[in-house]
């Protein structure tokens, strides 16, 4: 399969992400995930995109057009992938059929994760992350077995700098004018899928799996 998560921050594409793609055996392309591990290791990519970053903003659609159609071309990704927080502006979804179509390939379904504002303020805020797997931790609803320490890897779990108050109010602003419209796009094309996303994340599990045909 072929999927796209769509969602503001904090809707769960990630933790959500993360499930799928142990059960159906495919990748996880994650923008973001990519763009802060180039930010880590200082690469030119990663100079680029920090200051946007970490100010909350989208980073040109030019570099993470350029880092999809590279994961597009790995091997692991010839069988599916589930794309997590691309494509994110309107030319980007452009790109992306644009990069499909050379390959032959199409969408087969886009998950809209819907969860409130004053919900995504709340997840965000207590969010903490693994800087070495990405595995995603909260503070009261999803506590690693060792204080601040990663289940998976053992790496001490950071909070993420564009966690911070005024850098998500500037992320969901971004969302609502840049992202938001791509809902009517993928309605367009038949592929939407739209899931509440707010419950427990096992319950949230089940509406995503339903909404794609899975059991
Ligand atoms: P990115 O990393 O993609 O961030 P995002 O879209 O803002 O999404 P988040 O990672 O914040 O949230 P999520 O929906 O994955 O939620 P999560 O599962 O972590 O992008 C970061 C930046 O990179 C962008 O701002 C931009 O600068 C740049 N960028 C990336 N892609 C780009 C692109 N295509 N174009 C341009 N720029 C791009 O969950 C959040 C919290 O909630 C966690 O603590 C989790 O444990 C908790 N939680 C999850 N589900 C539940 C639940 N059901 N119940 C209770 N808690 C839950």
């Amino acid at each position: 399969m072929n999927l796209i998560f769509l969602g503001p921050p904090g809707a769960g594409k990630g933790t959500q992400a993360q499930r799928l793609v142990q059960r159906l055996g495919i990748p996880q392309l994650s923008t973001g995930d990519i763009l802060r591990k180039a930010v880590a290791q200082g690469t030119e990519l990663g100079k680029q995109a920090k200051s946007l970053m970490e100010s909350g903003k989208l980073v040109p659609d030019a570099l993470v057009n350029g880092i999809i159609e590279g994961a597009l071309a790995e091997p692991s990704a010839a069988n599916g992938f589930l794309l997590d927080g691309f494509p994110r502006t309107v030319p980007q979804a452009e790109a992306l059929d644009a990069m499909l179509r050379r390959r032959g390939k199409r969408v087969d379904a886009v998950v809209a994760l819907e969860v409130p504002t004053e919900v995504l303020v709340s997840r965000l805020s207590g969010r903490f992350t693994c800087p070495k797997c990405s595995s995603i931790y909260h503070s009261t609803t999803r506590l690693p077995k060792a204080d601040r320490l990663c289940d998976n890897d053992g790496a001490a779990l950071v909070s993420r700098p564009d966690d911070a108050p005024d850098r998500v109010r500037q992320r969901l602003l971004e969302y609502e004018q840049k992202t938001a419209p791509l809902t009517g796009h993928y309605n367009r094309t038949g592929s939407l899928r739209r899931v509440d996303g707010v419950g427990s994340v096992e319950e949230v599990e089940q509406r995503v799996l339903r909404a794609l045909g899975i059991s």
